[in-house]
């Protein structure tokens, strides 16, 4: 090396080394053993440092399993659906054995999506860049004019395999190659959903919401133990025993759960959310899952950048039959208003974090037990990837 390009590598080493220094002191200055009677919220930078979004995408969302789908979508043989996940594009397909399969949905060749649509059935996945072919396995069928290509073989470019597998009505996939199954990482969630019966619901609907926040903002509204719904949300507030409203945390989830009342303040709300309890799971980072009486809507919420989130929501009845369409609408048109009131709060508080007046805020020891819950795995998460022996 020249000197002057031994100049420019040691600056560049200067300048990574002063950003992880940076990071990891944005990561350390959180105190995840305070109790929560002493406990503060993860600090503002966090929500708002670039290089701190990108740390979780490169961790907690590569390493994490990540919902990407309904079993709904892919019953059959050659049925697909396409995601988005830790910013990678991924397919997941059913095989004509009937095996779910998952790949990185990026073409050997020149690197094109292979599938381009959201989803769908195919007998094949067949590029449209330039025409290569695929098997519902992955396994590279054929390449238009590619005779007299040396030192290429069909076996080695396949579409690169990603781990999937299903629980409840969810197609999960994990980018980790060595990820744990599934099922170690849902633990104890698994026993206490099954009672619920979720797989006699159908789905009924999409909504898709993208707001102005950090994802953390939206899934610490979600865990604040109903502090926030007699304040914002009116209408919900006169269906729970707000009193009575409990709060769970377990492996990588919280319940919150709370008894049903009947009201007739908010007729709408009353008609639709029914039943003896509300349960609210969250399942860590991103998934969360809501259940009254035939009725469960589902949100994922998928980081797009340092300050905006895009939050998918998925709603299921019991009852798909024309004569309960008119109700299963306006169950929607409820869940779609308590959304638009978090929506503009969020869109506030991530102002706010930026803001020179706030650093981090304390926690209700009555209320607020989920969102340091999250924010105790996050950080456990974020800290071990900076840890040099976990690299
Ligand atoms: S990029 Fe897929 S065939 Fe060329
Ligand atoms: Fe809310």
């Amino acid at each position: 090396m020249k000197t002057e390009e031994m100049q420019t590598e040691k600056t560049r080493q200067t300048h990574a080394s002063t950003a992880s220094e940076a990071v990891a002191s944005i990561v350390g200055s959180y105190d995840a053993n305070a109790p929560l009677a002493e406990a503060s919220t993860i600090p503002a930078p966090w929500y708002t440092d670039a290089r701190i979004a990108e740390l979780e995408r490169q961790t907690v969302f590569s390493q994490s399993w990540q919902v990407m789908g309904r079993i709904g979508q892919i019953t059959k043989p050659g049925q697909f659906v396409t995601a988005t996940v830790a910013g990678e594009p991924i397919v997941a397909v059913r095989g004509q054995d009937g095996v779910l399969r998952a790949f990185y949905n990026v073409c050997r060749h020149h690197a094109a999506a292979v599938v381009t649509e959201a989803c769908g059935q195919a007998s094949i996945l067949h590029c449209p860049y330039h025409g290569w072919n695929y098997g519902l396995d992955g396994s590279l069928k054929g390449m238009p004019e590619f005779e007299g290509v040396r030192n290429f073989e069909r076996i080695d470019n396949g579409l690169v395999p990603v781990k999937v597998e299903t629980w409840e009505q969810f197609i999960f996939v994990n980018l980790h190659p060595n990820a744990a199954p599934l099922s170690e990482f849902l633990g104890t969630l698994i026993p206490r959903v099954a009672p619920l019966g979720l797989g006699k619901l159908h789905y009924f609907t999409t909504k898709t919401y993208d707001i102005a926040c950090n994802w953390k903002v939206f899934v610490d509204n979600y865990l604040d133990g109903g502090y926030h719904v007699p304040h914002l949300h009116k209408g919900l507030n006169s269906v729970l025993d707000y009193k009575q409203y409990t709060i769970e945390n377990e492996d990588r989830y919280c319940l919150q759960s709370s008894p049903m009342v009947n009201s007739t303040d908010d007729a709408a709300t009353g008609a639709t959310r029914k039943g003896d309890r509300a349960w609210y799971f969250w399942l860590y980072p991103n998934f969360m899952f809501n259940c009254y009486e035939g009725y469960l809507d589902t949100n994922l919420v998928i980081p797009l950048d340092v300050d905006h989130c895009r939050v998918v929501f998925d709603f299921y009845f019991s009852d798909l039959s024309e004569s309960a369409r008119a109700y299963n609408e306006e169950s929607v048109a409820v869940g779609n208003r308590v959304q638009d009131e978090d929506l503009g709060i969020c869109e506030a508080v991530q102002r706010g974090l930026k803001s020179r007046a706030y650093g981090a805020g304390r926690l209700s020891v009555r209320r607020e037990a989920g969102e340091q819950w999250f924010h105790k795995l996050l950080a456990a998460d974020l800290k071990s990837a900076l840890t040099p022996a976990d690299r």
